[in-house]
């Protein structure tokens, strides 16, 4: 009778152990945030961004993900639009381009701040989608102004990016929901 306690003891001691360790292996850190990057374009960059808010660390949902993601691109794309208001001199293909790019970053700020309030799941990416048009609308500005070599194509390509993986991540996100 003794004996039969003991090892029933070890035996309950054994079984939490083996659910100890298989709890933490499914929350491995960063889980989410590899499995989803795996499938994007530009998995280096996603992880990046998406590692700068621990929120992602044990995040259990693409929402937190692509929370995250329209984050850090609005706050990246509201210092673009600073530093281009900052510049007053310069060729005058980026002065005259800068003029329109502001007004269309000042935009791409506003669906980036709107997108994560919208009720419709489908409308999140649909925001985004919007501002890389602007995006892209001010590269054609720049373009047509003989300001392609400039700062503002770089910013273009970074802003871009964060719009691109906002975009990526809302639809997953809305794919997932629905399924
Ligand atoms: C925006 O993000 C990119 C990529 O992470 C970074 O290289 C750049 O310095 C950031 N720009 C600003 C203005 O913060």
């Amino acid at each position: 009778m003794h004996s039969f306690s003991i090892s029933y003891i070890f035996y309950v001691f054994l079984v939490s152990l083996v659910i100890t360790m298989s709890k933490v292996a499914i929350e491995e850190p960063y889980e989410l945030v590899n499995k989803v990057c795996k499938k994007q374009g530009n998995q280096k960059f996603c992880v990046e961004v998406l590692k700068s808010d621990t929120r992602s660390e044990f995040a259990k949902d693409i929402r937190t993900l692509t929370a995250i993601a329209v984050d850090v691109a609005t706050k990246n794309t509201t210092a673009t639009r600073n530093y281009f208001q900052r510049v007053k001199t310069g060729p005058p293909g980026v002065l005259k381009s800068l003029k329109s790019c502001i007004d269309l970053y000042n935009n791409v700020i506003m669906n980036l701040k709107i997108c994560l309030h919208e009720e419709d799941c489908s409308l999140i990416g649909y925001d985004i989608h919007v501002a890389r048009d602007e995006v892209m609308f001010c590269q054609e500005i720049a373009d047509s102004n003989r300001a392609h070599d400039s700062f503002i194509t770089t910013s273009n390509d970074v802003t871009l990016e964060f719009c691109g993986l906002g975009e990526s991540l809302a639809n997953l996100m809305c794919y997932e929901t629905r399924a």
